[in-house]
């Protein structure tokens, strides 16, 4: 991972160190917020700190970064660590709504920005990206992650590593990245944040582990432990995981860094007997710098003195700190460099902030072309809904330096677009997204009825998803659906636009909307992106990275999921409102189902629309047996038959017909982003080398199994054209 130069320099500067020194270096201490105690500037200046986490403040990240370098006895420079999740200042659309855009060029240049922007004040390292597979979405955190799919996710993660640290950790703007969290975060049971987690070893190497691997190979510079326990060992202490995954087989030698107080909290897993266990197991699994709480601090010194930990595997877990120090630059230049770097939320960024939002939002439901509006048309609108006016909601969770005042709202946007030919009217009718209180519904429906379109905003304000901020239901909360329905009575079409940090269950609103724009919280521009959506000055493109249900109790839904030996299929399907009374035990499907669902989930994963109208045709592959070490060419066509221009998400999905285990029934390997002109066709080239079809099989090794392959190409998860292959 870093040349021998830089070994060769962390080793030297090792072998000068006093063993509080090395310990030092390996404690996270959290900032005072916008001052300097005694108490902190005495640690840094004693050498008892190798990072501080959430400082910002920029004179005060200088200040204390001179008290590493210029007043500790070795000048060795601070991490400064902060979450900049999507975005700085300047914020771009949440993760899972930037993985819509299954654009890696976007989400690298957004995480660039984002690192250029945290750098400005000294900041230099940003524990991003979140690649916790999850599918669960009453799970608050799904909104930092990138979706469902591994292959998906792997993609965008190792573009957000690449955006934050550009080729050259040490040029002026990149920051180092963390891909967190390591590992199986996203499984905690029942969608409740820091659960417990029970994952077998075949399911971790197919699907939660892969996205790691792939960062550690394009060298993210760190890695974050994550808070559960993982098959009754918490991933903060899980030798097997960090040790033997991780470091061996991987031959990852970044800096693994704990989560907040995760080592500490062994303790209360009931995995530890005290803080000395706690962080003999964290050490001993390889963690090598503790975030915040203080076992390291308190204990790692008795542990050496006892024999029960060596000093060369401190001597390890120091050069991994260093190394990541020596490359990033920060022994030349430790402090911040602003005039070097663009000013926070310069025009630039605005604009990127803006496309990304484009690109993130989705369209779910376009019944009779409601969208996009015609002004030329449009006499009158109303803008209705708690969401629809508020720069702060729109920014999403986990927004620390984002401010509210650099917002565009829909509203003013919409405003700006079409007034004063079309009268715009806004009724909040909600204070809050939870709001139950109705007094203000009449209002909206008398707008309602006076316009020639009704424009909804709603869904969840930030703080309903996110860390810790998970749901049992995942229905529109408070009384939104009921303002739906009354607005929907009123025959004005009505067009729903969710800001969400989490997919919701939609199904009963669905049919009362005209049309229905899924926006997520988009952002600093996220107004102004919606605005040109709705307005036909730019069709939606966004397609979903992860599975939308019906209802709660489908959850796990997924694409990839396994056939099963009784698999629910059109033929054999029951709603339990069709049986007769007194029906026999057998007279259901027999089938892996619901009763009171559907098997299907509302939409998809992979899908969107967009205004125009496709045609895929002609799928041929350039081969239909292959051996392992070719490479497939999969040719299609696609053609653009409306009457807009377009950006489609092309998707290639195979399936594994028989496995030594197993198989999901689709598996994405390959996608991209099409720009095709009204009218234009295109021909189609994906490259499917057969190496991506390994898997770890039943004696869990990773590789082709020969056997027949289904194949698709299409617009989502059920995609429009198919074909076969066999590998020998
Ligand atoms: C806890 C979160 O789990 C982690 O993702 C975050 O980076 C740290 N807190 C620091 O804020």
């Amino acid at each position: 991972m870093y040349d021998s130069a830089i070994t060769d320099r962390a080793n030297q500067l090792l072998s000068r160190m006093t063993l509080a020194e090395k310990l030092g270096q390996l404690n996270q201490l959290s900032g005072n917020y916008g001052q300097v105690s005694d108490a902190l500037a005495e640690q840094i200046r004693t050498g008892q700190a190798g990072s501080i986490i959430n400082e910002v403040e920029p004179g005060i990240v200088k200040k204390l970064q001179q008290l590493a370098v210029e007043e500790s006895r070795l000048g060795i420079p601070l991490l400064f660590g902060r979450d900049v999740i999507h975005g700085f200042r300047t914020i771009f659309p949440l993760p899972l709504a930037q993985a819509c855009s299954w654009s890696p060029e976007l989400v690298e240049k957004c995480a660039r920005v984002s690192a250029n922007e945290a750098a400005t004040t000294g900041v230099n390292w940003t524990f991003a990206p979140m690649i916790d597979i999850t599918r669960d979405p009453r799970w608050g955190r799904v909104a930092e992650c990138l979706g469902e799919d591994p292959w998906l996710c792997a993609k965008l993660g190792e573009a957000m590593v690449k955006g934050f640290q550009s080729n050259d950790l040490s040029s002026p703007g990149a920051i180092a990245a963390c891909a967190k969290h390591f590992a199986g975060y996203g499984a905690s049971e029942s969608g409740r944040d820091y659960n417990t987690t029970d994952i077998s070893e075949h399911n971790l190497r197919n699907l939660y582990l892969p996205p790691f691997n792939a960062l550690a190979e394009v060298g993210a510079a760190t890695m974050m432990t994550a808070f559960n326990d993982l098959n009754g060992v918490p991933a903060s202490g899980n030798s097997w995981l960090l040790k033997q995954v991780l470091r061996d087989e991987w031959g990852y030698e970044g800096m693994v860094v704990s989560d907040w107080a995760s080592i500490e909290q062994m303790q209360l897993h009931g995995f530890t007997e005290n803080g000395k266990e706690s962080a003999f197991e964290a050490f001993n699994a390889s963690v090598d710098m503790e975030m915040v709480s203080p076992t390291y601090r308190n204990e790692l010194e008795g542990l050496l003195k006892e024999g029960r930990i060596q000093p060369k595997q401190l001597d390890a877990a120091v050069v991994r700190i260093l190394s990541l120090k020596l490359a990033m630059g920060l022994f030349e230049q430790p402090y911040a460099q602003p005039e070097k770097l663009p000013e926070l939320v310069c025009e630039e960024h605005r604009q990127l902030a803006k496309e990304a939002a484009l690109k993130s939002c989705v369209l779910l439901k376009n019944q009779n072309q409601t969208l996009p509006l015609d002004e030329d048309s449009l006499n009158s609108i109303t803008v209705i809904g708690p969401l629809a006016n508020d720069g702060y909601e729109q920014l999403g969770t986990w927004v620390f330096d984002g401010k509210e005042e650099d917002s565009i709202t829909s509203l003013q946007a919409i405003r700006d677009a079409l007034e004063p030919s079309c009268r715009v009217n806004f009724v909040k009718a909600l204070a809050t997204s939870r709001s139950k209180d109705d007094r203000e519904f009449q209002q909206a429906v008398e707008a309602a009825k006076a316009a020639d379109a009704a424009l909804l905003f709603l869904g969840e304000e930030a703080i309903l998803s996110g860390e810790a901020h998970c749901r049992a239901e995942l229905n529109l909360p408070g009384a939104q659906e009921r303002l739906i329905e009354e607005i929907a009575a009123t025959g004005t079409p009505v067009i729903l636009i969710i800001l969400a940090g989490r997919p919701l269950t939609l199904e009963s609103v669905l049919p009362k909307v005209d049309a229905l724009l899924y926006a997520w919280h988009p952002g600093t521009m996220g107004g102004a992106a919606i605005a040109d959506l709705l307005l036909g000055k730019a069709s939606p493109s966004g397609k979903l990275p992860i599975t939308f249900p019906r209802k709660v109790g489908q959850i796990p839904i997924y694409y990839g999921q396994k056939h099963g030996g009784k698999p629910v299929t059109p033929e054999n399907y029951v709603h339990m409102d069709n049986f007769e009374a007194r029906a026999p035990q057998t007279s259901l499907g027999m089938a892996a189902m619901h009763m009171d669902t559907h098997y299907t989930p509302l939409f998809p994963f992979g899908f969107g629309l967009s205004y125009t109208t496709l045609s895929y045709q002609d799928l041929q592959l350039s081969r239909s047996k292959l051996s392992r070490d070719e490479t497939l060419i999969i040719t299609a066509e696609l053609s653009n038959l409306g009457s807009f221009d377009c950006e489609e998400i092309v998707q290639l999905y195979v399936r594994d017909r028989v496995g030594s285990v197993t198989r999901p029934v689709k598996e994405l390997k390959g996608f991209q982003r099409i720009a095709l002109a009204k009218g234009e066709t295109k021909q189609l080239l994906f490259e499917l080398p057969i190496a991506d079809l390994a898997f770890y099989g039943r004696d869990l090794k990773q590789r082709v199994e020969p056997g027949q392959f289904a194949l698709w190409l299409g617009s989502s998860s059920e995609p429009e054209l198919q074909s076969s292959f066999e590998v020998v």
